[in-house]
């Protein structure tokens, strides 16, 4: 039998098979970023299908950092409440689920959020509005709001957390040259630039402990000249492997890279499927993947 049908376990995390339904923004949320009975339902009928982990669609850990419309919501307690029904929801049917954390950056739509979009640098050419670059104490907040949001998470009864460090969203940004243009210790090599991901971890774990599974989705490449590409993804992963993390998920491409961007079309035959297995060889050769 295919591995895909064995079980298999993260942090204490029980699979009863390694189909994940990867992160996937819904909809539904009510524009406060509350759950729905919609969004439940969603859910519960993916647990029925019998998929071993759903990942949420990515939930915003503060409101600066909102994406777009009826995104769900995780940056304050009164959420909490929706996000219960959802997961007793999910249990209920068999399920295991995780909470994609995310934040959007340079992404953020003003419309929803209020303020302008900030990021690791102020590029031009990739927001109609202004970007603000982000200072340190907007560093911390951002730090505090993802490990706030992972507190919340275990409270509401998720199995775990991932971090969403892909397609171009604020962590991903951070790792990517194309981006993160800083000259201080958050910016430069690789070293620098996967500094702000092992805060954010390392904050997650002072709240959550270590028996709590974290996971990450990040980008092989960015698919965009001057971004993050295969061997920085590998380096990074494999210090935050060292520092705690749990288990990797791979993607690629942000909303700038033409027809690599993540929502890949046009597999149509098999050999168009598993497009990252040759950056998994990589991932798995520094011992980033289990
Ligand atoms: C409608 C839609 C919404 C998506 N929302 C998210 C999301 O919230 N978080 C995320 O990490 N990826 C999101 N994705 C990307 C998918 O999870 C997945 O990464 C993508 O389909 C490509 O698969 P790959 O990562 O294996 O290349 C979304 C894709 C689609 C089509």
């Amino acid at each position: 039998m295919s591995k895909v049908f064995e079980s298999t376990m993260i942090n204490g995390m029980d699979l009863n098979n390694r189909f994940v339904r990867s992160a996937t923004w819904e909809g539904m949320a009510t524009d406060d970023g509350s759950c729905t009975p919609k969004l439940i339902e969603t859910m519960v009928r993916l647990a029925e299908g019998g998929v071993g982990l759903i990942i949420t669609g990515h939930a915003y850990v503060t409101r600066e950092g909102q994406a777009g419309p009826w995104q769900l919501g995780i940056y304050d307690d009164r959420l909490l409440n929706g996000l219960h029904q959802m997961t007793d929801a999910v249990h209920g049917a068999g399920g295991k689920i995780v909470a994609q954390l995310a934040h959007s950056g340079v992404f953020a739509d003003p419309a929803l959020t209020g303020s302008n979009p900030i990021g690791p640098s102020a590029i031009r050419g990739v927001s109609k509005h202004e970007i603000r670059e982000m200072t340190s104490s907007d560093i911390e907040h951002v730090k505090s709001d993802f490990s706030r949001a992972a507190k919340r998470a275990m409270l509401a009864g998720f199995d775990g957390v991932q971090l969403h460090a892909a397609h171009g969203y604020l962590l991903s940004q951070f790792l990517s040259p194309y981006f993160n243009q800083r000259k201080d210790g958050y910016g430069g090599p690789i070293e620098g630039r996967v500094r702000i991901v092992l805060e954010v971890l390392e904050g997650i774990r002072s709240q959550v402990g270590d028996a709590y599974p974290v996971l990450i989705k990040i980008n092989t490449r960015d698919f965009i000249e001057g971004g993050q590409e295969l061997d920085d993804a590998v380096t990074a992963a494999a210090e935050l492997a060292g520092n705690g993390l749990d288990a990797v998920e791979l993607s690629g491409g942000t909303g700038l890279s033409g027809k690599l961007n993540p929502v890949r079309t046009g597999i149509r035959e098999e050999s168009d499927e598993a497009y990252f297995r040759d950056a998994a060889v990589a991932f798995r050769e520094r011992r980033t993947l289990r």
